[in-house]
This record gives C-alpha cells, sequence and structure tokens, in this order.
C-alpha cells in the first residue's frame, strides 16, 4: 500500500482537523487563531487570476513541431531545419468573450503557438483568419470595446460594433471572414491558423526575407451554421475543450501543414500594396506556398490552470532566424503582450513551469515578486551587474550573432493617414470568386442577422455603404437578409438604443 501523505498547512505544520473548526465552546463563535481555517479561506479567494483581457475563453494541448523540408537559404532558425522536431503548445480561443463563454459562438478564433527551441521560446499568437480588423494599434482598444459589453446595459452592443467597423472600412475584408463559414469552426482542429502579420526570415549570412506563416488544418475546414451552434450551446457550453480533449485522449492526434510564402525586401519595395498591412493577405498566385513540415498537438495538460490557463504568448518572443516586420500593429503587440502578464501573472511570469524556456537561462533581472530563481541567474553570484570582471568564471555575456541586420528606412516620421488603401478589392476576390453560392447565401444570412440588431439606420446604411463598394450584389443580399431577419418573430434589438439623432462621424463613410 502507498505510504499516507500528511495533510499540511503551507508551512509544512501537521493539519491536525479539517473538518471541525476551533470555536468558543460546542455552540460559541470561531478564534481568530483557527489559522488553518484562516489559511483555507484566504487561498480560495485567491484562486482565480484576472483574466486576459480579450481571448479569455480556451483550449489547449501540448504538442510537436516537426520540420520535413529544407529552407536554411531562408532562415538559420535551428528549429525550422530539415529533420528538427521541437516540443510545443497551443492556445485556441474566441475573442470577445469572457473565460466562461460558449464555444460556439460566431468570432475569430486564437491561434497561439508557443515553440520550445533550443534558442529559448519562439511564441507565434496568431489568428484563425490571415488578416485582421485594423491596421492601425490606436484602434485595437476601441475597437475591443465594441466587441466587449454596453458600460450601462451589460450586453453585447451589435450598435457599437457596426458603428466602429463602418467607420473603419478596413474592417470590411475582416468582418466578411468573421460572417462567412470559417467564422464557426467547429471545433479547433477544424480550422487554419495564420501568423496573419509579415514577419520575416533571416538566414546564415544575415540576408532577410519576409515571411507570412500559414497553417493548414488536416481536419478539414468543418463548420456549424449559427441554428446548429445555438443547439449546441444548449446542450454543452464547452463543445470545443470536449471535441479537442476527448479526441487527443483518444490518440488521434491532430495535424497542420505547416507551409510560409516569402517575399524579398526588394518585392517588398516595387509591392502594389503595402506588404506589412495586417488587413491584406499575399495573393497565393503572386507569392505561393512553401512546404516546411507541420504539427501535431498529442498531449492533454495535466492541469488546466497551471498549463493553459497560465500559459502566456507573446510576439517579442523570436529566436535567432525569425523575426518581426513593420507592420504597425505587430509592432504595438511587441510591447503589449508582456506586459499584460506582468500584470496577470506576475513579474517573472516566464519562471511559471509552461512559460519557462527548456534551457538554462541566464540574465541580469534581479528580485521582483514571486521571484522562484533564488536571487540572481548570471550564472556567477558576484556578478549582479553587467559589464562586469567575471565573464570566465560563468556570468553571462552577450551573444552577437543573435543582431539582426539594420533594416532600412524610407520617409520622415510622421503620422500617416492609415485610410489611403484599397480597402474593398481583396474582400471582393473572396466574397465573388473564392465563395461558391451556396457560401456566399450563408454569408449574407450571417451577416444580414447581424445587421438586423443595429437600432440607429445612419449605422446600417453607412455598412451597407461598403458592401455594395464591395459588389453590389453583397449589399443586396444582406440587405434582403437583414430585413428578413427583423420581420421574424424572434427578432429581438438586445443593444442600447442609439436614434437616428446620434451625431454622425464623417470620414472613412461609405463613400470613399
Ligand atoms: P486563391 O484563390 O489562391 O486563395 C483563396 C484562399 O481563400 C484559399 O486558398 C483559402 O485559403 C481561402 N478560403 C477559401 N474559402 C474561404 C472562406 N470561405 N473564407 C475565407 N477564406 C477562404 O486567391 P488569393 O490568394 O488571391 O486570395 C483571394 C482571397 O482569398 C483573398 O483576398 C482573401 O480574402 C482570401 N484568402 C487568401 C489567403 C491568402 O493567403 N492568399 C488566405 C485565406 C483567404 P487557405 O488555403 O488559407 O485555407
Ligand atoms: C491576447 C493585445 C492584436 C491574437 C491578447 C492579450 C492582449 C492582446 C493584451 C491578452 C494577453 C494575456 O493576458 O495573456 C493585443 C493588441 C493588439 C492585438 C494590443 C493590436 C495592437 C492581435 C492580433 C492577433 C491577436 C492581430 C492575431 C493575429 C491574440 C491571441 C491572444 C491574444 C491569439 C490569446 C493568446 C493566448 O492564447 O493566451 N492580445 N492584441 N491579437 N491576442 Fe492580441
Amino acid at each position: 500500500m502507498a505510504e499516507r501523505n500528511t495533510l499540511r498547512t503551507s508551512a509544512g505544520a501537521p493539519w491536525p482537523n479539517n473538518q471541525d473548526s476551533l470555536s468558543a465552546g460546542e455552540r460559541g463563535p470561531l478564534l481568530l487563531q483557527d489559522y488553518q481555517l484562516i489559511e483555507k479561506l484566504a487561498h480560495q479567494n485567491r484562486e482565480r487570476i484576472p483574466e486576459r483581457t480579450v481571448h479569455a475563453k480556451g483550449w489547449g494541448a501540448h504538442g510537436r513541431l516537426v520540420i520535413t523540408e529544407d529552407i536554411s537559404k531562408y532562415t538559420k532558425a535551428k528549429c525550422l531545419q530539415k529533420g528538427a522536431e521541437t516540443p510545443m503548445l497551443a492556445r485556441f480561443s474566441t475573442v470577445a468573450g469572457e473565460s466562461g463563454a460558449a464555444d460556439h459562438e460566431r468570432d475569430v478564433r486564437g491561434f497561439a503557438l508557443k515553440f520550445y527551441t533550443e534558442d529559448g521560446n519562439w511564441d507565434m499568437v496568431g489568428n484563425n483568419t490571415p488578416i485582421f480588423f485594423v491596421r492601425d494599434p490606436y484602434k485595437f482598444a476601441d475597437f475591443i470595446h465594441t466587441q466587449k459589453r454596453h458600460p450601462k446595459t451589460n450586453m453585447r452592443s451589435p450598435t457599437a460594433m457596426f458603428d466602429f467597423w463602418s467607420l473603419s472600412p478596413e474592417a470590411v475584408h475582416q468582418v466578411t471572414i468573421l460572417m462567412s463559414d470559417r467564422g464557426l469552426p467547429q471545433s479547433p482542429m477544424h480550422m487554419n491558423g495564420y501568423g496573419s502579420h509579415t514577419f520575416s526570415l533571416i538566414n546564415e549570412k544575415n540576408e532577410r526575407v519576409w515571411v507570412k506563416f500559414h497553417y493548414k488544418t488536416e481536419q478539414g475546414h468543418d463548420f456549424y451554421t449559427n441554428a446548429e451552434a445555438e443547439k449546441i450551446i444548449g446542450r454543452t457550453r464547452e463543445g470545443y475543450q470536449e471535441r479537442l480533449f476527448n479526441t487527443i485522449e483518444e490518440g488521434k492526434y491532430p495535424r497542420w501543414k505547416f507551409q510560409i510564402q516569402v517575399m524579398t525586401e526588394e518585392e517588398a519595395r516595387e509591392c502594389a500594396f503595402n506588404p506589412f498591412d495586417l488587413t491584406k493577405v499575399w495573393p497565393h498566385a503572386d507569392y505561393p506556398m512553401i512546404d516546411v513540415g507541420f504539427f501535431e498537438l498529442n498531449r492533454n495538460a495535466d492541469n488546466y490552470f497551471a498549463e493553459i490557463e497560465n500559459a502566456a504568448f507573446s510576439p517579442s518572443n523570436i529566436v535567432p532566424g525569425i523575426s518581426w516586420s513593420p507592420d504597425k500593429m505587430l509592432q504595438a503587440r511587441i510591447f503589449s503582450y508582456a506586459d499584460a502578464h506582468r500584470y496577470r501573472l506576475g513579474t517573472h511570469y516566464e519562471t511559471i513551469p509552461v512559460n519557462a524556456p527548456k534551457i538554462p537561462v541566464h540574465n541580469y533581472h534581479k528580485d521582483g515578486e514571486m521571484n522562484m530563481f533564488g536571487g540572481v541567474r548570471t550564472g556567477n553570484e558576484n556578478a549582479y551587474y553587467e559589464p562586469n570582471s567575471f565573464s570566465d568564471q560563468g556570468a553571462a555575456v552577450e551573444d552577437r550573432s543573435a543582431q539582426e541586420p539594420p533594416l532600412a528606412l524610407f520617409g520622415d516620421a510622421d503620422r500617416y493617414d492609415h485610410k489611403i488603401y484599397d480597402d474593398y478589392g481583396q474582400c471582393r476576390d473572396l466574397v465573388m470568386k473564392v465563395m461558391n453560392e451556396e457560401q456566399r447565401q450563408r454569408l449574407y444570412q450571417n451577416m444580414g442577422g447581424a445587421v438586423a440588431g443595429v437600432t440607429s439606420d445612419a449605422i446600417v446604411e453607412r455598412w451597407l455603404g461598403h458592401l455594395k463598394q464591395v459588389h453590389p450584389d453583397y449589399e443586396a443580399g444582406v440587405r434582403k437578409a437583414m430585413q428578413e431577419a427583423r420581420a421574424s418573430d424572434e427578432y429581438q434589438p438586445n443593444s442600447h438604443p442609439v436614434t437616428d439623432d446620434t451625431p454622425q462621424v464623417t470620414g472613412g463613410g461609405a463613400g470613399k
């Protein structure tokens, strides 16, 4: 028989009784000195950490990245060399819902990957869409406010969403994907992942190319309609968790093909569109897919909180051979995530096991809340500053080989108007060329149903104006579906009323 473990307090003292509190007399009040009870109550009060401000509801698993092709002419990254196998963690998520939200809601899905490479952690914090709603980070917080609850009603507000989107024509491409079949995948296994931004690869000769990362599902693009999803939510709010967890438990490991598109620095200068604009894809015909390998998820977390809730992904985590680009959104994200983690998880969030690199880490960060690495981890206890004279006695030194080639800049520092690009062309290709008739009709229905909840006609018309710029059939299809939705018995606008007296903002409007 296994040895029995003694129940102890956090300080290690044996716990005499975990059933009966210490009271003054059998029917009397409790004594303050029952510190075990106080410890228990206090710990329970601290069991929750702040949920992520976005992407709060998530599902994840461990796996491995395997590189099957030689792309060494583009990158020196050790984890991307042919034959390399790298342990990894994936966390999928919805964007808007809180941590208890139902899984099968129409939303963009987060697709965050952490690769534990021999050069430290490489994080690819992408989505299941190759583009995004906005192209300037100034607009991110406002966009997220429209996805969350109205301050007065505490309800989600279609009026706010379409007000913002209709004043941000760059959003029309992403909103179209959101309202298409891909806005409601059957499970995280049935969707692609995209790095979305343009990144860079750097080779042994220190030459840079621009790159897009694509992860193509091998499980197929299965989706649900809104009606199907409503039924599932009536049965379970945890449909994704059930499906992902159980599939992996059954030993059926989901896989994604790992591909890249490459653009040279020269091509980027000549490119007709801004290759660093997050609302644009790189057309496949011009920038063909290059196979790199695959990844699979093959192990569930032993403890959801420790390994998935505590996971901290950040676009700032790159490794030699892989880097960022001038994409303004990406530049802001390089700051934002580590800042969020220090708040959500604590100063030394990177020492939490799921976030800790799988290699020894030496640096000159010191002390701080939750320091679990014991004072300094510079490699020499006398070297608690840098530069120092102890480099030949273990003190950590710089590695200049990790330095990137210089980045050529063009133009003056200024606030450049980001509203001057074509916001409709790629969306038009998607709706009119890529989608078939059934897919288009479902898009119209989904979009029409969502617009039906908007309580301001001016906002509706401004939004439909954008769809008309994409294609008149798109506008007509959505208008018809919206009218049908409003005429249905189930129609019930749930947002805080906004009347047509609401001041209308000009600029970025439908006529542009
Ligand atoms: P292609 O015909 O070569 O590519 C179209 C791609 O669209 C497909 O390969 C597929 O991407 C994706 N797709 C198919 N059905 C849907 C859908 N219902 N919702 C969203 N995406 C879908 O043409 P282009 O490369 O010139 O792209 C045309 C348009 O396709 C773009 O403007 C963009 O809207 C969309 N698209 C393009 C992608 C790209 O990286 N070029 C990626 C995804 C969408 P996948 O293979 O990634 O599944
Ligand atoms: C989560 C900020 C754009 C994908 C988050 C979090 C923040 C944030 C603060 C919560 C992090 C945490 O608490 O752990 C921003 C900002 C953006 C931006 C400031 C733009 C300026 C994007 C884009 C994508 C994206 C463009 C995808 C291409 C994700 C994902 C998560 C996330 C997948 C969840 C990561 C996880 O699973 O833990 N974002 N974001 N974000 N973001 Fe963004």
